[in-house]
Order: structure tokens, then C-alpha cells, then sequence
């Protein structure tokens, strides 16, 4: 039987010369990067090499980059590192009600150690109103952190418009940008964050590497306490053919995501129309447009999410319902219910093409 994998944005393969380039960092070129003989300088040069890259493709400076295990621990940085460097100012953070878990997780730990958060409403496309950012900002606002598009609908969050205000207001603005990295053009300046978190695997890159881009200035405090690496921001052996394997993920998007963004929004919307024409009672979720040319999600009446994916699954055909790291338990997606849809429409939605 031929397999269709239509599950992109749970994560992509590893592209052929994201391998053949890491490679060479898993046999002969193996030194730790922190050693000042040639092997470690060797692995020290290819990290910076892709720091390079990395930094040119999102508008930052190199040393605006911080390498991370992924877009989780970048996240976790982003929000508990600008918490605590920032406690004295005030404890007060913004978000919105349709982040992914590694946003709302630790948000939800630091209200249970005395911050205050605030939880955005979205609208039925499940798009942020950066004027509801604007009336939510208070004297005690440290953050505002609000994703750049999400990982269940593919809607696309007005950052700019957000960003602009948290400068006006002097208020630190973070942005998962998880989702969109490689997809379509994710530039920090024009985003106006002060902190963006990225993530190889969403980008034909391997598992367990990301990043963080800190605004020069920002402050926060480092996560992983330990040796000096990555400028004493994280610390621990640096994941070198991870993070080679990064660099060369970015290089590829750089030369082809304008082609491939093309391609995949003409199949989106033929899967789209052909869903919606020819299926009664499905329901697209996610804004019609302002979405990621990769992503799909539907809801289909009086039909159970998981089932239907185990019904697809035998025919061949990969796809999820809700975020991957949630798949699997019974709640309805948050996501899905934050647009205003009810848990028996929420269970009948699946996605993530
Ligand atoms: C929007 C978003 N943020 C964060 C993450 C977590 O990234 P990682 O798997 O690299 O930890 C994901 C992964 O699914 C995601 O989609």
C-alpha cells in the first residue's frame, strides 16, 4: 500500500543534504567544541557556520542566536528567563488562548509562583486582536508572547501589529515561530520580537535542535546553568550535528521555500475546495487565507476525530488531530474550543497536513 504522510507540521523528514551534512559530525569531525585543540575548533567553526546562517535567514545578529534542544526549551527560555531577569519591574504576562504547550505550560507554572496572565481571546479564525494586546498592557506587564501561527489551524497572527505596540509600551514581545520558520519569511526586525523560538525538525531538519533569537539588550536569565557555552546563555555541549544539520535546513528553505510555499498553497486549497465541495456536513477551521500554505484543518459532523484517523491510517494516509503532543488523550483541543467551536465539534476535527 502506498503511505501519504500528510502530518508536516507534527515534523518533516530529515532532507538528504540535511544528512549528508551532518554526517561527517557523528564519525571524524566529532570534537567538542569547547576544546581549543584543531578537532574542537573544527566542531566550534561549523556551529558558528550555521549560527551564521541561521541569523542571516531571520534578520538577527550571530550573536543574537542561542541554540537550543528544540522549540520547546526555547520557549521555556524565552518565558521563565525574561520572568525572572524581569520580577522587579513587575510580574504580569500576555499571551493568547491558542498557544502551544510549551508556552502555556510554563505560563502556567509561573501563575502558580505568583505571576499574573493574561489570556488573550481569539476570533472564530482564531486570530488575536492586537488591540486587545494594547488595553491588556498594565504597568506590571513584563511580556507579551504571542505565536506566529499556529500549529493546529495554520492561522497566521497579525506580529507586527503586536510587536509594535509592545515597543511603544516597552513591554518584551516573544513569538513561537515554530510553525513557520521555513514556510513563509520569519524576519525578527520586521516581526518587531524581541524573542523568536525556532525548531529544526518543522523545516527538514533533525529532531532535537532549535533556537532562540535574543534581542541584543534583552534581558534574561540563562535556563541551563552549567559551563560557559553559547556565551554562558545555555549551557551544556553544544548538539554540533544537530545544529550543522540545522544550518543546512535554513540554507535549503532559503533556496526553496518560495517555490515549495507556492506548490503546497495551490494543493492547500485544492484540498480545501475538494474537501468542502464534495464532503457535507466538514467545516473548514483556521482563517480561509492567513494561513500556512502547509496546514489544514477541518471538522467533520457527528464523525469522532480519532477515528477517523485510525480509519485513514489504514488506508495509508497520515494525519493528526490537535497538536502531536496531545494526541492520544481525550480533552478536545484548546485551540479548537478557543475559536468558539463546541467539544463535540472539537472532537470531530482533524488536520495538519
Ligand atoms: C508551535 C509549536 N511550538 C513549539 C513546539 C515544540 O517544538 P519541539 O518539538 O522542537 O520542542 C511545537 C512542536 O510541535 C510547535 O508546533
Amino acid at each position: 500500500m502506498k503511505r501519504i504522510y500528510l502530518d508536516y507540521a507534527a515534523t518533516t523528514p530529515v532532507h538528504p543534504e540535511v544528512l549528508a551534512a551532518m554526517l561527517p559530525y557523528l564519525k571524524d569531525t566529532f570534537g567538542n567544541p569547547s576544546s581549543i585543540h584543531s578537532f574542537g575548533q573544527e566542531a566550534k567553526e561549523a556551529i558558528e557556520v550555521a549560527r551564521a546562517t541561521v541569523a542571516l535567514f531571520i534578520g538577527a545578529r550571530r550573536d543574537e542566536v542561542v541554540f537550543t534542544s528544540g522549540g520547546t526549551e526555547a520557549d521555556n527560555f524565552a518565558i521563565k528567563g525574561v520572568a525572572y531577569a524581569n520580577e522587579h519591574r513587575g510580574n504580569h504576562i500576555i499571551t493568547s488562548s491558542v498557544e502551544h504547550h510549551a508556552v502555556v505550560e510554563p505560563l502556567k507554572f509561573l501563575e502558580q509562583r505568583g505571576f499574573k496572565i493574561t489570556y488573550l481571546p481569539v476570533d472564530k479564525y482564531g486570530m488575536v486582536d492586537a488591540q486587545d494586546v494594547r488595553k491588556s498592557i498594565g504597568d506590571q506587564t513584563i511580556l507579551i508572547s504571542v505565536m506566529h501561527a499556529n500549529n493546529e489551524i495554520g492561522t497566521i497572527e497579525q506580529i507586527a501589529e503586536i510587536g509594535e505596540i509592545a515597543k511603544e509600551r516597552g513591554v518584551y514581545f516573544h513569538s513561537d515561530a515554530v510553525q513557520t520558520l521555513g514556510h513563509i519569511p520569519v524576519n525578527v526586525n520586521e516581526l518587531r520580537v524581541d524573542l523568536l523560538s525556532v525548531s529544526a525538525h518543522k523545516l527538514y531538519g533533525p529532531k532535537g535542535v532549535g533556537a532562540l533569537y535574543v534581542r541584543k539588550g534583552t534581558k534574561l536569565v540563562p535556563f541551563m546553568q552549567g559551563g560557559g557555552q553559547e556565551r554562558g546563555r545555555r549551557a551544556s555541549t553544544e548538539n554540533v550535528p544537530g545544529i550543522v544539520g540545522f544550518g543546512k535546513a535554513v540554507e535549503i528553505a532559503e533556496r526553496e521555500m518560495s517555490e515549495e510555499g507556492k506548490l503546497l498553497t495551490f494543493l492547500r486549497d485544492k484540498l480545501i475546495e475538494g474537501l468542502l465541495e464534495r464532503i457535507d456536513y466538514v467545516r473548514l477551521n483556521g482563517h480561509r487565507t492567513k494561513r500556512l500554505p502547509n496546514s489544514v484543518n477541518i471538522s467533520v459532523e457527528s464523525v469522532e476525530g480519532e477515528s477517523m484517523l485510525l480509519n485513514l491510517d489504514l488506508e495509508g494516509i497520515a494525519a493528526s488531530s490537535g497538536s502531536a503532543c496531545t494526541s492520544g488523550s481525550l480533552e478536545s483541543s484548546h485551540v479548537l474550543l478557543a475559536l468558539g467551536l463546541s467539544h463535540e465539534e472539537a472532537h470531530g476535527s482533524f488536520g495538519s497536513v
